[in-house]
C-alpha cells in the first residue's frame, strides 16, 4: 500500500540529516548552482543576491519548513511566504518542485547519511510547507 502521511520517523531523519549538513557552505553552493540552472527563469531572480547573507536565510527557513510539517503552524512561514508572493519576488507556484528536486539533489552530494529513503523523506518534510507558499501566491 503507498504511504499517505508523514511518519515520525521520517521527521527525525530530516531532523539528523539538517544538523549534519546545515553549517556546511558548500551545501548551500551546490543548492544554489542546482536551483539556478535548472529553469532559465531563476538566475536573473538572484541577480542581486548576496549568497552569504542567503545561504543564512535559507537555512533558517529549513529549519522552519520541518517545524511546520510537525504543525502546520502558518504563522511560522507567513513572512516567507509573502516575500515569495507575486507582489514581492514572484516566485511561480510550478517552480517548487524545482526547488525540492536541487535540495535533494544537493542533500545527496553533501549528506554522508544520505539513502534514497532519506531523500524521500525530505520530501514528505518540505511539501506541506511548500504547499502553503504555492497556495499563498
Ligand atoms: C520552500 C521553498 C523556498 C524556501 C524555503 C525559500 C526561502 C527563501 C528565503 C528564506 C529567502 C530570503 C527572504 C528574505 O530576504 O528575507 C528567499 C529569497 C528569495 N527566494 Fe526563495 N525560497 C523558496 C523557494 C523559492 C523559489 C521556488 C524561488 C524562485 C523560483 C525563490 C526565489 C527567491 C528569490 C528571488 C529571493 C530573493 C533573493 C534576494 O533577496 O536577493 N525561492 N527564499
Amino acid at each position: 500500500m503507498p504511504q499517505t502521511s508523514l511518519q515520525p520517523k521520517q521527521v527525525e531523519l530530516v531532523e539528523a540529516s539538517y544538523q549534519r549538513c546545515a553549517e556546511r557552505p558548500e551545501f548551500y553552493t551546490t543548492f544554489y548552482e542546482l536551483f539556478l540552472a535548472s529553469d532559465p527563469r531563476i538566475p536573473p531572480m538572484f541577480a542581486g543576491t548576496k549568497f552569504e547573507r542567503q545561504h543564512r536565510l535559507l537555512r533558517h527557513a529549513l529549519g522552519l519548513l520541518i517545524i511546520y510539517a510537525k504543525r502546520e503552524n502558518p504563522a511560522l512561514l507567513e513572512r516567507i511566504a509573502v516575500r515569495h508572493n507575486r507582489h514581492d519576488v514572484g516566485a511561480p507556484p510550478e517552480l517548487y518542485p524545482k526547488f525540492i528536486d536541487a535540495m535533494v539533489d544537493a542533500l545527496e552530494r553533501h549528506d554522508p547519511g544520505f539513502t534514497p529513503e532519506l531523500g524521500d523523506a525530505w520530501r514528505r518534510v518540505m511539501a506541506p510547507g511548500v504547499a502553503y507558499m504555492q497556495a499563498r501566491y
